[in-house]
């Protein structure tokens, strides 16, 4: 496995790569691995086969930080990082630094102009412009034929396969499921800036997603109940904050007044200054 830092030299790897025949598949992520890029990663190496290469990029972008201190904090564990892609089978890590991706005078960007909008895009606005940007230079970088992405950050995925469709990115995006904890924490990278009292509580956010499904499954349709059921159920969870709870369609993000199946719950919350989203498809 190689551990790049210049777009050259990734460049020249792909090149060579290309010309043994061997496909690219891709993982893009901002580093302090975990269980569920692990799961990126095998399915990575599972699409490209035995010939292919899985490259994974390590790069915190600062772009999509709207907070200066969530930047600063968050975690960078390359040479742990490097042990773990080795280990799932990753062929190349490409790992700039922000002077690499980014010029001084860097002036363009790449806007999607609807799903981007409410949740997460409007409690961070400029997050899914740095988003998508990174992620269109990253597939200009390593011009993969696959990139996989984590069905935990839902609209993230959702903004990235309309931002390939729209701009004819020829690129094939697979989405893969969730990897929770044994308690049903949704696996994050923030997790791990979570004091053990703020641990405990974080645990709720799953738990109300899935209570409100168990009370669709009970039949009731109405989402303002539904939505109250999950908000009970966080307020268990004394010292969570939570920063939107809401059931919407599951193409184009906006609130649904009565739930159906594949409908997706979605919530942000706070603990301290962490901050923690999840998801659930309502079955
Ligand atoms: O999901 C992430 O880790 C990041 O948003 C991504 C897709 C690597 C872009 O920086």
């Amino acid at each position: 496995m190689k551990i790049i830092h210049s777009i050259k030299q990734t460049r020249e790897f792909i090149r060579q790569s290309r010309k043994k025949g061997a496909s690219i598949v891709f993982v893009p992520t901002m580093g302090a691995l975990h269980e569920g890029h692990l799961s990126l990663l095998a399915r990575a190496r599972q699409l490209a086969g035995p010939r292919g290469i899985v490259a994974a990029s390590i790069f915190v972008n600062p772009t999509q930080f709207n907070d200066p201190k969530d930047l600063a904090k968050y975690p960078r564990t390359l040479s742990a990082d490097a042990v773990l892609c080795r280990r799932a089978g990753a062929d190349l890590i490409f790992a700039p630094s922000a002077n690499e991706m980014y010029a001084s005078d860097f002036s363009t960007w790449v806007n999607e102009g609807f799903l981007s909008l409410p949740l997460c895009g409007a409690s961070r606005p400029g997050h899914f412009r740095g988003v998508c940007t990174v992620v269109l230079k990253l597939f200009n970088i390593v011009q993969p034929d696959i990139a996989i992405f984590g069905q935990k950050d839902a609209q993230q995925a959702m903004v990235i396969q309309r931002m390939t469709r729209d701009l004819n990115c020829p690129v094939r995006i697979v989405i893969a499921p969730t990897v929770r904890e044994k308690d049903g924490l949704a696996m994050s990278s923030r997790n791990r800036r979570l004091s053990s009292k703020q641990r405990t509580e974080a645990v709720f956010l799953n738990r109300a997603l899935q209570s409100a499904n168990d009370a669709f499954r009970a039949g009731i349709r109405s989402s303002a109940e539904l939505i109250r059921n999950a908000k009970t159920v966080l307020r268990q969870a004394s010292h969570m904050r939570p920063d939107y709870l809401e059931l919407v369609s599951s193409t184009t993000l906006r609130p649904v007044k009565k739930a159906s199946k594949g409908d997706l719950l979605v919530a942000a919350v706070f603990l301290g200054s962490v901050r923690l989203i999840d998801n659930r498809r309502i079955d």
